[in-house]
């Protein structure tokens, strides 16, 4: 084992860049969202865009992988991938799924939680092809989380692909956006002493109730 495996109990910080109060918060948390993630690009932080999707499988194991918000707005959070892969397959058969950005440098994270549903085929076909070529291409190379022999399957499909369809490949029927409909937000920012702000949003009544939580 590597040096730090006896050591990994004894890393913490202490969080003290800023504060999240009622007062200074939006009462709308895509406002609140919004400004986050416009201070987020600000600070130039790794990927602002990345986040966390969470879904559970007919299984009720829950499983996570790293996506690029795509779009958001009143109606929810967007990113595109493969409908065939298993976060699209879990989807497909639980709705439900959750989000998490965390912003390291600025000792924030932001979770959302709701409903997923597929973007509209106009919406999934004007983001597809604003992507470069070879991006339009490897969602037809790539058979998203199946197994395959090598990763010669996935060269030799590109070049398959990028033979057929030379400079003009058509949206793949299994490739598209899902969008989170958010009924519950939650803002977290790292405090001192580890008496964080942590403020939660929850849809009542087409209201947004917004409470504190303990850390
Ligand atoms: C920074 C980053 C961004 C990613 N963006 C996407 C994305 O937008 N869409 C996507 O399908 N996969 C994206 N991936 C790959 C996914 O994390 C994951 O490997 C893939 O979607 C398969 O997940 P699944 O088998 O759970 O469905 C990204 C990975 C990283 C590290």
């Amino acid at each position: 084992m590597s040096q730090i495996s006896a050591h990994i109990s004894d890393l913490r910080k202490s969080y003290e860049r800023a504060e999240l109060s009622e007062d200074a918060s939006h009462s709308s948390p895509l406002l609140q969202f919004d400004q986050w993630l416009q201070e987020a690009v600000n600070a130039q932080v790794n990927e602002p865009n990345a986040m966390t999707v969470a879904t559970v499988g007919n299984d009720l194991r829950p499983s996570t992988r790293i996506v690029l918000i795509k779009g958001y707005d009143e109606r929810g959070i967007v990113w595109y991938t493969n409908y065939g892969s298993r976060k699209g397959t879990e989807l497909a058969g639980n709705p439900f799924a959750a989000l998490q950005f965390h912003w390291v440098e600025l000792e924030r994270v932001v979770r959302i939680e709701g409903r997923v549903e597929r973007v509209s085929d106009e919406e999934s076909d004007a983001y597809f092809h604003s992507r470069p070529l070879d991006s339009r291409i490897g969602a037809w190379a790539s058979p998203q989380s199946q197994v395959i022999s090598g990763r010669g399957v996935l060269v030799a499909n590109a070049a398959k692909y990028g033979a057929q369809f030379l400079l003009n490949p058509p949206r793949p029927a299994h490739w598209g956006g899902f969008r989170l409909v958010p009924d519950r937000w939650e803002f977290w920012q790292g405090r001192k002493s580890r008496l964080h702000d942590r403020l939660r949003y929850e849809l009542h009544h087409r209201e947004w109730l917004r409470e504190r939580l303990a850390p």
